[in-house]
């Protein structure tokens, strides 16, 4: 591989959308930020400075980081935040992974506004499994506040409530004409008859899953996560937040002067508010020569998107993906397991401060939690604590494996809902092969959960409604080709089964990537010891890491 040099300078910039222009976070100006582009087996080394008065750190997500943890980035868990006018350099290489992937902030909330795609192209002369696009498209979507978003994440903490719902979802920055003042802020893909592309499609939105969909087309999905899948064909996607999904579009061959519509929008469960707005864009044929400028265009026709809370469709969707499984492109699924881990993912309360009015049932605060624990973040970053053997007052390591009240589902909710809160951690010993199953509770309404894990790609074993049945349900899991990503919808009064190898020394992040749940307390982290060979050790950090 190649060495491929990256500057990001974060500075405010001013954007005008829905009519109204405001000062946000970006990365060199760019609004959404530049796209990365590496060959597998390359190394990358991106500069971050910063610029504004908030401290900041950027997340490549999905990026396995073997053996460089130091280069993750989410806030006080692999670094201390880079601030106002430093600058630390991401050093990485990136191995044993191609297809699409983003960046992102990753601390407090920005990024809602710092975020970009992230192609990896396979090694040179290596071809796709699948047939060679004419050209390729990266499709981010994103939501656009009208107010500062630091501004609502800030009051709903101290107000214990819900944050305000975003104003718009963009694809690629843009709202679409289903928005007031927005007729001329919507994305355009021509395209011409005949040919193939390639769409890479992002969930880079805080808080929505989503379902998109193009108008009179079928997609073929042929990547999740950075990982080949068996192709198959579908009319809607589904994409959760943290989710990245390549579909081949082919246009159809003869397509004179005609417009369609794509559009987005959420797939929702939860009992509390949603943006439940729609995002479009336009799929436009190239006009053929012989046409005249005049002639009759097609009546622009929306897709008919399933409901927002068609879990039914959610769970057939999230089933039909499967790991290529090839001989070129193996699923290495762990065969056996060492240790198993049962957790519950769940909305719950805290207390409200003393002398304190708070929005949540009773007076209390909105909180959420992985069995029972809402996790509290450090003021130092985990890792560093970890490396140094000085973990005391930093951290504990008893993380529950399973949860603390015995879970039923379909049984009464436990009339205690409050949550306690630490910032607990599981140690892992190098290369354990870890089951792990995600239950998503009734206690405050069923809602599907996209749980991300930093450092590892996990394989999906099996997915099902209800209770998780420890008895027959491992039967079902599949040991052949399951999907192999890094975030997975814990169902909607579900439960989702994955497992992976640890071996990849250091410490990682594991969190709901609705940013709302994340804030609320929705994650944990995983301590993955050295190995004994020089091969399985986390290098010392490099100088210009950040301090707290
Ligand atoms: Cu995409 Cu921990 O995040």
């Amino acid at each position: 591989g190649v060495t491929r040099h990256y500057q990001f300078d974060i500075k405010l910039q001013n954007v005008t959308r829905l009519c109204q222009t405001k000062s946000i976070v970006t990365v060199n100006g760019q609004f959404p930020g530049p796209r990365i582009i590496a060959r597998e087996g390359d190394r990358l080394l991106i500069k971050v400075v910063n610029h504004v008065q908030y401290n900041v750190t950027i997340h490549w997500h999905g990026i396995r980081q073997l053996r460089s943890g130091w280069a993750d980035g989410p806030a006080y868990i692999t670094q201390c935040p880079i601030q106002t006018g430093q600058s630390y350099l991401y050093n990485f290489t990136v191995s044993g992974q191609r297809g699409t992937l983003f960046w992102h902030a990753h601390i407090s909330w920005l990024r809602a506004t710092l975020y970009g795609p992230i192609v990896i192209l396979p090694r040179k002369h290596v071809p796709y499994p699948f047939p060679q696009p004419f050209t390729e498209v990266p499709i981010v979507f994103g939501e656009w506040w009208k107010a500062d978003t630091e501004t609502i994440i800030n009051q709903a903490m101290q107000s214990g409530g819900a944050p305000n719902i975003s104003d718009a979802y963009t694809i690629n920055g843009l709202p679409g004409p289903l928005y007031n003042c927005s007729s001329k802020d919507v994305f355009k893909l021509k395209v011409k008859p005949g040919k193939t592309y390639l769409l890479r499609l992002i969930n880079a939105a805080l808080n929505d899953e989503l379902f998109f969909r193009i108008a009179n087309h079928s997609l073929t999905v042929v990547e999740a996560d950075a990982a080949y899948v068996k192709p198959f064909k579908t009319d809607t996607v589904l994409i959760t937040p943290g989710q990245t999904t390549n579909v081949l579009l082919r246009a159809m061959p003869r397509a004179p002067n005609a417009t369609f519509v794509m559009a987005a929008h959420p797939y929702a469960t939860g009992p509390a508010a949603f943006d439940n707005t729609t995002v479009t864009g336009f799929l436009e044929y190239e006009r053929p020569k012989s046409l005249k400028a005049k002639s009759r265009k097609l009546p622009l026709l929306r897709p008919k998107l399933p409901k927002f809370n068609d879990t039914a469709y959610s769970m057939k969707f999230n089933r039909k993906i499967r790991s290529l499984a090839s001989a070129k492109f193996p699923a290495k699924v762990p065969q056996k397991v060492d240790r198993r881990f049962f957790f519950t993912v769940s909305l719950g309360l805290r207390p409200c401060p003393e002398n304190q009015t708070c929005q949540g049932p009773n007076n209390t605060k909105l909180a959420a939690s992985v069995n029972n624990v809402s996790f509290v973040l450090p003021n130092t970053a985990l890792l560093q604590a970890h490396f140094f053997n000085k973990s005391k007052g930093v951290y504990t390591p008893d993380f529950p494996s399973n949860p603390p009240i015995k879970f039923n589902y379909t049984g009464t909710p436990p009339k205690n809902i409050m949550v306690t809160s630490g910032t607990k951690v599981v140690a892992l010993p190098f290369n354990t092969s870890v089951e792990l199953v995600m239950q998503d509770t009734s206690v405050i309404g069923a809602e599907s959960h996209p749980l991300h894990l930093h450092g590892f790609n996990f394989f999906v074993m099996a997915q099902g409604i209800g209770n998780f049945d420890p008895k027959n349900d491992p039967a079902e899991f599949n040991l052949v080709d399951p999907a192999e990503r890094n975030t997975v919808g814990v169902p909607s009064g579900g439960w989702v089964a994955i497992r992976f190898l640890a071996d990849n020394p250091g410490v990682w992040f594991m969190h709901c990537h609705l940013e709302v749940h994340t804030s609320w307390g929705l994650k944990m982290a995983w301590v993955v010891t050295d190995g004994k060979g020089r091969k399985q050790k986390l290098p010392p950090p490099p100088s210009d890491l950040p301090k707290c």
